[in-house]
């Protein structure tokens, strides 16, 4: 099977800056795929060139099977795309009805069609039972999901879906993640990118890693912190050196890191490395403040491979 999207190599410099470097990504069909990165990674460049709105520096991308750069018109029919930016205020004075189908029409939806398929969308995302309010009175949760809808309305095999919870309370962004977990349930396969952790780990099939324009790593979320290993310590001590020093060379440690006033103690087993832990500091004579242990996150991933934690690059 053809992967739905596929991009090799693909690269966009801004005068001096290289904001997509070398990117190879591979989407397989019905998959919600993760571009998981800090602001100015180059996540939007990367959806505006695979939505054939930037032309690639040098690089290839093929989504649906076509050439972004050779065949735009045939990906832009197959594509929808749901901007990073919030809703254009024009259409408070709308109803969320009226507001799809106005989109509707920049789709080329046939006319006889319009009202049949933005009643399906505003379903999908659950608004038809508030299409008729004004667009001004929706929340943000619900404004964005009146967005999504409109992403919807060309029946797109793939969907960009860019920072879509960005600024949402809690509740809607769950409901967020519903209905895009719903859409991928529906066939619909989903490129979403975000710099939140928790996003990118509850809904993404498979995710990349991006920074400084380079992907860092790609893989199921499962297994990007399985690569991580084990357990983390997290430890608080003002003899951080020594403390780092002392646990370095201990077999139970598979690697230490302190990216800010944390020391990171990367282990196979913290059952057995927290005894461990405690009797190393008090033979060293160093005192642990503040003790706790995790199962890696994503942001573990993150600081393995960048050397810096995604919450701190963001
Ligand atoms: N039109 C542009 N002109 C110049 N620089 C740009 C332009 N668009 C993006 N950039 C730069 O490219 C980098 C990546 O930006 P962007 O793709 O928006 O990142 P992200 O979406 O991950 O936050 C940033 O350094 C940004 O400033
Ligand atoms: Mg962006």
């Amino acid at each position: 099977m053809t992967p739905l999207v596929q991009a090799t190599a693909l690269t966009r410099a801004f005068d001096s800056i290289t904001a997509v470097d070398h990117l190879d990504l591979t989407i397989d069909r019905g998959e919600v795929f993760g571009l998981l990165g800090p602001n100015g990674a180059g996540k939007t460049t990367t959806i505006r060139m695979l939505a054939t709105l930037l032309r690639p520096t040098s690089g290839t991308a093929r989504v649906c099977g076509f050439d972004v750069t050779e065949q735009p018109t045939a990906v832009r029919r197959r594509i929808g795309y749901v901007m990073q930016q919030t809703f254009q205020s024009g259409r408070y004075l709308l109803t969320g009805r009226e507001a799809v189908e106005i989109e509707a029409a920049l789709y080329h939806v046939p006319a006889r069609a319009v009202r049949a398929r933005a009643a399906e969308v505003l379903d999908v995302v659950g608004l038809a039972s508030h299409a008729d309010r004004l667009v001004m009175t929706y929340s943000g949760g619900m404004k964005k999901r009146l967005e999504l809808a409109c992403g919807l309305l060309h029946r797109p095999e793939v969907l960009f879906l860019d920072e879509p919870s960005l600024g949402l309370d809690v509740q809607s962004r769950h409901a967020m993640w519903d209905h895009v977990r719903g859409l991928r349930d529906g066939g619909v396969t989903v490129l979403l990118a975000t710099n939140y952790l928790d996003e990118a780990d509850r809904i993404c099939d498979r995710l990349t890693i991006i920074d400084h324009g380079r992907a860092v790593t790609t893989g199921t979320p499962a297994a990007l912190k399985r690569a991580v290993g084990g357990d983390v310590l997290l430890v608080s001590t003002s003899e951080r050196e020594r403390l780092m020093q002392s646990v370095g060379n201990a077999p139970w440690v598979t690697r230490v890191a302190a990216p800010d006033a944390v020391v990171h103690i990367y282990v196979v087993d913290a059952s057995v490395a927290l005894p461990a832990l405690m009797r190393l500091a008090l033979d060293a004579g160093i005192a642990l403040e503040r003790l706790s242990y995790t199962q890696p996150t994503l942001d573990d991933v993150f600081l393995l491979h960048t050397g810096r934690e995604l919450r701190e690059a963001a």
